[in-house]
């Protein structure tokens, strides 16, 4: 199945990719998660990216177009994927459009996560996440056994750059101006689902899965 995740920053896309990955056995592509991944290794996209994260500005578009092109060409998108945080942009989702025309390939449905600018704004500033794999953690909604020590690996729990309340506030900007048209462009498609994501972690999970059963 292919999916692509769709919502504002801090609306649970992280969160919910980790139990729709595992539930139907497709690799998570996360772009953030790469991009930082990038970043803490010091790569060259990495040194680029930087900047552009740390404010809550898009990277420019023709960067992630490669990022995920590369990505769909791995062998472990055969039997699908989970996109989260791409396409962000008009010229991204027409970009996916032509990556998977010549690959075969279609999106089979945008889940779209809907959640209010005020939950947000408490959601991001209470994450915490994990140097080493990256999960993510709420300081009162999802907190961790041992405070500031993930529950998987024992790693060091930490504060993105991005998730202070300046660059918080920028990104819902970005996102509204930037990302949000893209609803209709998948709206227009009939490929857009709209999950209520203002409720409990594992009444979001419920929806989710048992909306995506109904594509499978
Ligand atoms: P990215 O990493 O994609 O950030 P984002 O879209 O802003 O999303 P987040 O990771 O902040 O939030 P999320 O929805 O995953 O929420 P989470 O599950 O963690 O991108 C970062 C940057 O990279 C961008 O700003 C940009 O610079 C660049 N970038 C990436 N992709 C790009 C692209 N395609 N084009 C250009 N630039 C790109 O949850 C948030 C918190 O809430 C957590 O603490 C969690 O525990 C908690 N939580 C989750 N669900 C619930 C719930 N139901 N109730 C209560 N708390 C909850
Ligand atoms: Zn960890």
């Amino acid at each position: 199945m292919q999916i692509v995740l769709f919502g504002p920053p801090g609306a649970g896309k992280g969160t919910q990719a980790k139990y729709i990955s595992e539930e139907f056995n497709v690799p998570h592509i996360s772009t953030g998660d790469i991009l930082r991944e990038n970043v803490r290794e010091g790569t060259a996209l990495g040194k680029k990216a930087k900047a552009y994260m740390d404010k809550g500005e898009l990277v420019p578009d023709a960067i992630l177009i490669d990022i995920v092109k590369d990505r769909l060409q791995k062998p472990d998108t055969k039997k699908g994927f989970l996109l989260d945080g791409f396409p962000r942009t008009l010229r991204q989702a027409e970009a996916l459009d032509a990556i998977l025309d010549d690959i075969n390939k279609s999106i089979d449905v945008v889940v779209n996560v809907d959640v209010g600018d005020n939950e947000i704004i408490r959601r991001l500033s209470g994450r915490r996440t994990c140097r080493s794999c990256q999960a993510t953690y709420h300081v009162r909604a999802n907190p961790p056994k041992v405070p500031g020590i993930c529950d998987q690996c024992g790693g060091e729990l930490y504060q993105r750059a991005d998730d202070t309340e300046a660059a918080i506030k920028h990104r819902i900007e970005v996102y509204k101006k930037q990302t949000q048209p893209l609803i209709e462009y998948y709206k227009k498609k009939g490929l857009l689902v709209d999950i209520d994501g203002e409720r409990e972690i594992d009444e979001v999970r419920a929806d989710i899965i048992s909306t995506l059963k109904r594509f499978q």
